[in-house]
Parts: C-alpha cells; sequence; structure tokens
C-alpha cells in the first residue's frame, strides 16, 4: 500500500493568524468515531456502470446554468474504481470510521425492479475494503441521488415514491446488514425538501413552497418507517438521520427580526427536530403557513417520531436573520454582517456556533446520542509547485471546531463522534468542481490525489495523542 502521508509526525508546530486553542486526541474518549464523509454522487464518477440508472442530479447537471462551472459527475473523482485507494487514505489519516452513500440509482433500476446484484456488489466489496482497513461503516442511505425514473412520477412530492425507498432501504441492508451496523436513513432534509422544491438550487430545481414542505413530510415518513425496517434486517443496527443545523442570530433588538429569527428557526431547525422528537410540526409555523401545509395521514406523526438511536448534526455555520418585505411565506432574509471571518464559500467561520447549536439541542429535545456527521470548509487551494496545498486556514478551521466540540463535551453534550466534510475533494453540487473541501486535493484531470496541510495535521492529531 503506498502513502501519501510524508512521515508519521511531520508539523508538529502549528503557526496561525489566530490564537489557536489546543485540543488533542485524549480530550475525547478513547471509544470517540473519527472519521470522514463523503457521498455516492460528489465521489463516484462510473455514472453508466454495472447497470446504473440516471438520478436526478445526472439531469440537473445537464440544464443550462444549474451548475456553475458548468460541469458534471459522470466521472467526478472516479471512487468507483478507486475506492480502494481512497479507503487507504482514510486509514492512514488514523480514522477509525468512514461515511459513505448509497447510489440508489445502482440498487434499484426501474419502477419496481428487483435489486441489481452488481450495484449491491459494489457497495458489498466497498464495506469489506472499509472492514479490511479498520473503517468502521456509517451507510447513508439517501444523499441526494433520486432514480430520475422516480422524479418522472413526482418524485419525493408523490407519496409513492416512500415505498419506492422502503423498497430500496430493504435490498441494501439485507445485503450488507451484516457487516454495516451504522445506518443513517438521510442526509440534510432541508436541503433535499427547500433546494431541491424551494428556492430551485438542487435538483430537481422546482420553485414552489408547498410542495416543499410536502416533500420534507413525505422525506420524514419514509425516514420513519426505514427505522424498524433496518432493525428487523440489521442484527445490533444503530439507525440514525442526519440533519442540517444551524445556530441563529437576529439581525438587530427589533421585534420584527426577532420574530422573523423564531419563524426561520421553525422552518430550518424546528420543523425536522420537533416531529423526530414526538411534536409534531411547530406550531408557530404551522399557523403562518397554513395555506401550504403537506397533507399528513393517520399514523405519519407517530412514524416520524419512532425513537432513533442517535442524531446526527451536520454544523457549518450559523445564520443571521431580518425580517423582510419579500420571501414569502416566511418573510425573513439572511443578512452578511461585515467583519465576519468567512471561508472561500463565503460561509462565516464560526466554531462557538457548533457548541451552542448542540447544547441547544441537548437543552431542548430529548436525551440522543448525537454524532457530528458532516463539519469542514472550502477555500481555494492551490496545488504547488513542490506538490503540497497548504491549507491553513482549514487546518485551524478543523483545530477551533474540534475544541468547539470539546467544549461541547464538557457542557455534558454526549457527542460521541466527528466525521470531517470530507475526505477528497469532491462535486460540490450547483458549485461544480469550484469548491474544495476535502483534507486531500484532487486534480480532475489526472485524479492524483494529494494530501494537504489539513490533513497531514488531522492526521497527526489522530495518530500523535493517545488513541
Ligand atoms: C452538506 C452536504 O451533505 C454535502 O453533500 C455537501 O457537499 C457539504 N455539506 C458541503 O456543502
Amino acid at each position: 500500500m503506498s502513502s501519501i502521508i510524508q512521515s508519521a509526525i511531520t508539523d508538529t508546530t502549528v503557526t496561525s493568524s489566530h490564537h489557536l486553542p489546543t485540543v488533542a486526541r485524549s480530550d475525547f474518549p478513547s471509544n470517540f468515531v473519527w472519521g470522514c464523509s463523503t457521498s455516492s454522487f460528489q465521489i463516484e464518477g462510473g455514472a453508466d456502470l454495472d447497470g446504473r440508472v440516471p438520478s436526478i442530479w445526472d439531469s440537473f447537471c445537464q440544464q443550462a446554468g444549474k451548475i456553475r462551472d458548468g460541469s458534471n459527475a459522470l466521472v467526478a473523482c472516479d471512487h468507483y474504481h478507486r475506492w480502494p485507494e481512497d479507503l487507504d487514505i482514510a486509514k492512514q489519516l488514523g480514522m477509525n470510521a468512514y461515511r459513505f452513500s448509497i447510489a440508489w440509482p445502482r440498487i434499484i433500476t426501474e419502477i419496481g425492479g428487483a435489486p441489481n446484484q452488481r450495484g449491491l456488489d459494489f457497495y458489498s466489496r466497498l464495506v469489506d475494503g472499509m472492514l479490511e482497513r479498520g473503517l468502521q461503516p456509517w451507510a447513508t442511505l439517501y444523499h441526494w441521488d433520486l432514480p430520475q425514473y422516480l422524479q418522472d412520477i413526482g418524485g419525493w412530492e408523490n407519496r409513492a415514491t416512500i415505498d419506492a425507498y422502503l423498497a430500496y432501504a430493504d435490498a441494501v441492508t439485507r445485503r450488507l446488514g451484516d457487516r454495516v451496523k451504522n445506518w443513517i436513513t438521510h442526509n440534510e432534509p432541508w436541503c433535499t425538501a427547500m433546494h431541491g422544491n424551494w428556492d430551485g438550487m438542487h435538483a430537481p430545481g422546482q420553485k414552489n413552497f408547498k410542495a416543499a414542505l410536502q416533500v420534507a413530510h413525505h422525506v420524514m415518513v419514509s425516514h420513519g418507517l426505514a427505522v424498524p425496517m433496518i432493525r428487523a434486517n440489521v442484527t445490533d443496527a444503530h439507525v440514525g438521520i442526519a440533519l442540517s443545523l444551524h445556530p441563529l442570530r437576529a439581525a438587530s433588538q427589533s421585534e420584527e427580526d426577532q420574530e422573523a429569527m423564531q419563524r426561520h428557526d421553525g422552518l430550518r431547525n424546528r420543523w425536522f427536530l420537533d416531529p423526530l422528537f414526538g411534536r409534531g410540526y411547530p406550531l408557530d409555523i404551522q399557523a403562518h403557513c397554513a395555506e401550504f401545509l403537506p397533507e399528513i395521514r393517520l399514523g405519519d406523526l407517530d412514524a416520524i417520531a419512532t425513537p432513533v438511536d442517535f442524531l446526527g448534526v451536520n454544523y457549518y455555520f450559523p445564520e443571521t436573520i431580518a425580517a423582510a418585505a419579500e420571501n414569502p411565506p416566511l418573510h425573513t432574509r439572511l443578512r452578511e454582517l461585515a467583519g465576519r471571518e468567512r471561508t472561500g464559500f463565503g460561509w462565516e467561520v464560526a466554531p462557538d456556533g457548533m457548541r451552542e447549536l448542540l447544547y441547544r439541542i441537548t437543552q431542548d429535545y430529548p436525551a440522543v446520542p448525537i454524532y457530528l456527521t458532516e463539519n469542514g470548509s472550502s477555500y481555494d487551494d492551490q496545488l504547488e509547485a513542490d506538490g503540497s496545498v497548504n491549507d491553513s486556514q482549514r487546518r485551524d478551521y478543523f483545530i477551533r471546531h474540534l475544541d468547539a466540540l470539546k467544549r461541547a463535551r464538557q457542557q455534558g453534550v454526549d457527542v460521541r463522534g466527528y466525521f470531517a466534510w470530507s475526505l477528497i475533494d469532491n462535486f460540490e453540487w450547483a458549485e461544480g468542481y469550484l469548491r474544495r473541501f476535502g483534507m486531500v486535493y484532487v486534480d480532475f484531470a489526472t485524479q492524483a490525489r494529494t494530501l494537504k496541510q489539513s490533513g497531514q495535521w488531522f492526521c497527526d492529531f489522530l495518530n500523535r495523542s493517545n488513541k
């Protein structure tokens, strides 16, 4: 096995323009889960191999103007062929877990179709590859790549997609459940629903708020119905969902802005957390959005409230909210405060927001183990002539967020694992290849992988202090 890690421990002195906290692996329990996250559409490529059919993202990429650099993910990181190298890298970094997603269009290739064995075989090899390398598999069932044939009949807006999802989840968990114990039903349902169907920034690109709320409801019902099925198929199953959650600030002390922040919170955070924890949809938003509410059938809310084994939290940035005349029905808008530190993507860097968010979840909701299922940053990385990528900003981002995680634990938050987004640079949805989030730089022309300074730091962090 070749190594892209230069030596076990290299850069021990970290210099930075910020005051950097001190954080060590030994600040976390010895059984803490350390991993990185990826998703099928963003890394695999192999778009027409072994029976895979198109997803809504393949279709979206073909529409002019939807992807900022006009690219697609037909090849992406060619992970479909290069997965042994990528898993080697995760292992060399010192990770003990790896979060990946399964491409539904590889598994069920037509409406009501039987499972495609060649698609299942791929993931079976991938999972064996993880286990051989000491990486605990964390599988996400839905990370946005819906088969296009389902969108053709209405996608998640059509209740029939719930049954299609359950058939898909059944096939996957039966085949992999002897080896994969950690299951995430859905990744970021807010994005599936709202980016996909309200602002239209993501596939399928619809702009219809009522449809978006219906999609969100069907996604959450499919989650709730999948939980007992996964438990039936998988001995010792550990099942949860990954939500994208944000700490919020009001743009001012004015009553209008404070109320706007509450409404934004109602849709961004509580619309998903409340029903998951048995409280139904938040009443303030139901009242505010009365004419847009989804059709809810008897038993749906009970299904959504099926207890999970853990909550996955994807944390990137806080949001500052102001009241707005436009943007019905919420009438809120994001305010970009000047002078805030931002990533290359323009996202505010706020490590303490992670601690604040985790603490809020433990205060407001019943106790449940939490895993930080995504956290990371994109910067305009350059591959230097000497082969290095000096992404000290990303390294500092990790140091400061891991410190925030440590402080959350000190405050009593039951967080049991951290997954960095991402292992390798990849296809960043509507941004195409313009946003690099990896600890490993990918040259998309040659597919060469180069460890960045941040990856070297993570490796040192994981290997230096106690295991
Ligand atoms: C959210 C998503 O889960 C992932 O697919 C995306 O690439 C990262 N966060 C960064 O935007």
